[in-house]
């Protein structure tokens, strides 16, 4: 299954409610929800309270990417916000596999992300333990960036090791700089969830859900 995940980051935050809204009806199956501390990232963007408001008016799959430095002091609070899928950065814990542990053991599906400078072999000894691998395609911080070509190779790269591992249910996500002209070169790198902020929410929200959902149909490999 392919799965378009919008990221809030570019929605309005006066009409947050109805913007998730809207892209829901229009088919997006998962709400990308970019959690950031300036820290670990130099962008602060919003914690599990404003996760806690929205998860109460809409019936989506929430899929939180945590950009924050030892994820695993907050881990409780997003699942108590109303979390489906948590994602923490390989790069942001000092402690993985504890970290990992830690979200499996609330029944929650579990992800890892690797940023663009990172390796995707450092992914491998983690990948028993994951529903979910994000590859990074931006410096993670901010929406609006341009999708950086050099991170396609790792999205082939960590299906292909998933393969090996007889992992065909491993979902790999794909996060940054996705819109109409690559999503479709995503999904045939082998990912099957692309986020996508700002090219969701610029513009009329519903017909860009819509378009980009049909591309990633299109271009799914037979
Ligand atoms: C970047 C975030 C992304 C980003 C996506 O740190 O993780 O989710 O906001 O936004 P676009 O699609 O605009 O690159
Ligand atoms: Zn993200």
């Amino acid at each position: 299954m392919y799965y378009l995940a919008p990221s809030i980051l570019s929605a309005d935050f006066s009409t947050l409610g109805n913007d998730i809204a809207t892209v829901v009806a229009a088919g997006a199956e998962m709400i990308h929800l970019d959690v950031m501390d300036g820290r670990f990232v130099p962008n602060i963007s919003f914690g599990a309270p404003v996760i806690a408001s929205v998860r109460k008016v809409v019936n989506a799959v929430f899929d939180v990417h945590l950009m924050i430095e030892e994820p695993i002091r907050y881990l409780e609070d997003f699942r108590k916000a109303g979390a489906d899928i948590i994602t923490v950065h390989y790069e942001s814990c000092s402690d993985v596999k504890a970290t990992l542990k830690k979200i499996e053991s609330f029944g929650l599906k579990v992800g890892l992300a690797i940023s663009p400078d990172t390796s995707a072999e450092v992914i491998r000894p983690y990948l028993p333990m994951l529903d979910m691998v994000l590859v990074m395609s931006v410096y993670p911080g901010f929406g609006g960036q341009s999708f950086i070509e050099h991170c396609m190779p790792k999205i082939r790269e960590v299906r292909k090791m998933a393969d090996e591992q007889g992992m065909d249910e491993l979902w790999i996500e794909v996060d940054g700089g996705i819109g109409a002209a690559n999503i479709q070169s995503v999904i045939q790198a082998g990912a099957n969830v692309c986020v996508a902020g700002s090219s969701v929410f610029r513009g009329n929200a519903a017909e860009n859900v819509r378009k980009l959902k049909s591309l990633m149909t299109e271009g799914s490999p037979k």
